[in-house]
């Protein structure tokens, strides 16, 4: 290993901080994990251990005890907040999984510390943005390919989701990521929300699928289902309807088979195989980043992203209470650089 190469920190080595450091152990270049923290030490142990990074049962002690050039947060909703807090305070750049917290008021207090340090250091791990699938469906709506974009319909199902999840999971946790990209992806903030229940299923004790639509600024209607439990497998779909045509994002396949007359391919079981490209891609511009431009160490959504997202979220949470349409106040968006991949 080269002492060229950033180091960096993971906090929580579950599913996607595991994830994140295999991808930046086999994909990324110009960087390396440093030091790895989980509150299950042995969970830590096993993720650094090959890699010869230091493990710690201590998140905070791996802020203020490694010498890091940035430290990633995947560890449980409910930390995001505390951690990203910590990692400001140590002017460390930090990539924070979504959602950046789940309360508007505990992004508000992210955007705050990050504008009284002065410089942008937070960036929110919201990945379809960087996704080459959803930025060429973009480029192509904002090139006018199918005339002005009218509606969009976006689906998005989970094979199952644990004991304990219930539909305000399903809504912080899974809708949040089509709160950020929709608007993204058709350039026109949200102004209103309304949330409505399916016929629930038997499976499961909550509402399961939901549906949400999302007006946009401009105009435009997104339909949003969002099934946390789909049992057939992991699914991403969005469709733009223009005034001349449509747009559909394609879910990436390895092959297609035709046999006994019928024709199949494989679904992912869950976002990582899915969405490998795009968080490869983030992780690589955030790298990037954190090495070209020290003084903006950020490449793609960024804090006050988040705390839009948060905001779209508490609207949701209210329409599923009242039934009825929510306002939403609505802010700019930080700009985000076109994807394209770096390497
Ligand atoms: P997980 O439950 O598999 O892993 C979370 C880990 O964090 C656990 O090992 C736990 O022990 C650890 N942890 C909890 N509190 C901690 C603390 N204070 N200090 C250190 N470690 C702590 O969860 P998963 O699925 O890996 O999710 C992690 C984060 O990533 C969540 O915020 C989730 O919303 C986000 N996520 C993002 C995805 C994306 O596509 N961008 C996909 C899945 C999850």
């Amino acid at each position: 290993m080269s002492d060229q190469q950033l180091r960096i920190g993971v906090i929580g080595t579950g599913v996607m901080g595991a994830d994140h450091v295999k991808t930046i152990t086999e994909s990324v270049s110009g960087a390396r994990i440093a030091a790895v923290a989980d509150l299950d030490l042995d969970r830590a142990r096993a993720v650094a251990e090959p890699i010869g990074a230091v493990a710690s049962g201590d998140a905070l002690d791996l802020i203020a005890g490694e010498t890091l050039d940035g430290v990633i947060i995947a560890s449980a909703d409910r930390t995001h907040a505390e951690l990203t807090l910590a990692a400001i305070a140590a002017g460390l750049p930090v990539l924070c999984e979504k959602p950046l917290a789940p309360t508007v008021a505990e992004c508000e207090a992210i955007v705050a510390a990050e504008q009284a340090a002065g410089r942008p250091l937070v960036q929110v791990g919201f990945m379809r943005r960087f996704d080459p699938s959803y930025t060429d469906l973009r480029r192509r709506i904002a090139a006018g390919e199918i005339g002005a974009a009218l509606l969009a319909h976006a689906v998005h199902r989970n094979v199952s989701m644990p004991a304990g999840w219930d539909a305000t999971a399903t809504i912080v946790n899974s809708l949040v990521h089509e709160l950020d990209v929709m608007p993204w992806l058709l350039d026109s903030p949200v102004v209103e929300v309304l949330w409505l229940a399916a016929r629930e299923s038997t499976r499961v004790h909550y509402a399961d699928p939901q549906v949400t639509l999302l007006r946009l600024r401009n105009g435009a209607l997104v339909t949003v289902e969002v099934t946390a439990n789909a049992v057939y497998g992991y699914e991403v779909r969005c469709e733009t309807v223009g005034e001349l045509g449509t747009l559909e994002l394609t879910t990436p396949v390895t092959a297609v088979q035709r046999r006994g007359g019928g024709v199949r391919h494989d679904l992912a079981a869950d976002w990582r195989p899915r969405f490998a490209e795009a968080y490869r891609i983030e992780l690589q511009h955030w790298a990037n980043a954190i090495r070209d431009t020290p003084e903006h160490p950020v490449a793609g959504p960024g804090s006050s992203d988040g705390l839009v997202a948060a905001r779209l979220t508490e609207a949701v949470l209210r329409s599923r209470e009242t039934g009825g349409w929510q306002a939403v106040p609505t802010t700019a968006t930080t700009a985000s650089p076109e994807s394209g991949d770096p390497e």
